[in-house]
């Protein structure tokens, strides 16, 4: 079906830490560290999501020896571009140069899963070749600075990769179980005369237990389908790639499946979540440093709002 042929990532400049936020929230850097694993995140000042995407699209365009004329489709995950419209998707395409469909997806943090499914489903109908995926996050716009339960927990950054006929794509599940009061973001009503119930702009909410307890459920769960699908053993997965939403959900699955903590990634330390940018910024960092090779079996998985979650396995090519 598909494999990756180039990736890109970028983050802002501006790096918090811990400390930083403790001098306006009522935090610490202990409580941070041990409750999530945060120690900083990066957020934009004068950044914007298209330039982040832009410089992430660059570079997965040119690890994978192609240009923009190449592609003839771009899918951006995103909660919320620069504009609700035109689409993430379409600014990124006028600032590369491609002239291909553009449409932007939000699959909450679970994105990037989703967006392989769309990629593949387009490359194997033969309706596309090549396709940029662009998974893109301004969660500093979205959190509200004042609420430690959350304000501490997120960042910013986007990351892409270059999509084409492969192998590597051994098995995709996506799952959505409509619960929307747990984990949500509200968009305001505009200044409607006719609206009979008003909102204002708010920020996201989260019940930081209950989507703890779902994702540990429903990660586990994933895993056991997708090895069952295979016919393989925890122990046969060279890596777990996993949503980069706290340290202890991910140490929570590793001590389940009794498998070594080098096979678990993380990069959350440095970056907080970024939503649906955490798992193929992650993948973009262990390819850069080397970590995987060809003939590596990945699982991949990711979970958010909807509530939806999402998982993959894939053979590098
Ligand atoms: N600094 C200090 N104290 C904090 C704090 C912070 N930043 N945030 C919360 N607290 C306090 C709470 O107010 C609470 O105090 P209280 O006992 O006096 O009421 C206490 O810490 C425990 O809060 P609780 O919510 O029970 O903590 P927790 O151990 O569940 O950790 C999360 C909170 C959010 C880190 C954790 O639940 C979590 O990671 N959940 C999953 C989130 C997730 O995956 N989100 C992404 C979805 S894509």
């Amino acid at each position: 079906m598909i494999k990756i042929i180039g990736m890109g990532k970028s983050v802002p400049q501006k790096c918090v830490t811990n400390d930083e936020l403790a001098g306006f929230l009522d935090t610490d850097d202990e409580w941070i560290t041990t409750r999530t694993g945060i120690k900083t995140r990066y957020v934009c000042t004068d950044e914007s999501l298209t330039s982040l995407s832009v410089e992430a699209s660059n570079q997965a365009l040119q690890n994978a020896n192609l240009s923009a004329e190449n592609i003839d489709m771009i899918i951006c995950s995103t909660l919320c571009g620069d504009y609700l419209t035109p689409s993430l998707a379409c600014a990124v395409a006028g600032q590369i140069g491609a002239s291909c469909p553009a449409f932007d997806i939000n699959a909450a943090c679970t994105g990037f899963v989703y967006t392989l499914d769309i990629a593949s489903a387009y490359i194997k109908s033969g309706k596309a070749q090549t396709i940029l995926i662009i998974c893109a996050e301004m969660m500093s716009t979205q959190a509200d600075w004042n609420d430690r339960n959350t304000a501490v927990l997120f960042g910013d950054g986007a990351a892409a990769c270059v999509i084409t006929a492969g192998d590597a794509l051994k098995y995709l599940s996506l799952s959505a179980i409509p619960e929307i009061t747990i984990l949500n973001l509200p968009s305001d009503t505009g200044n409607s005369p006719f609206i009979k119930s008003k909102r204002e702009k708010s920020y996201l909410y989260m019940h930081g237990q209950e989507v703890f307890k779902f994702a540990v459920n429903i990660v586990g769960k994933d895993i056991s389908k997708a090895l069952e699908a295979l016919g393989i053993s925890s122990a046969q997965i060279d890596y777990y790639v996993l949503h980069q939403a706290n340290k202890r959900i991910i140490d929570s699955i590793r001590v389940k499946l009794q498998q070594p903590e080098e096979k678990f990634p993380v990069n959350i330390n440095k970056y907080g979540n970024i939503s649906s940018v955490s798992v193929p910024l992650l993948l973009c960092e262990m390819l850069d440093e080397g970590k995987i090779k060809k003939g590596d079996k990945l699982f991949i998985s990711a979970f958010g709002a909807g509530l939806t979650a999402g998982c993959c396995i894939l053979i590098w090519e």
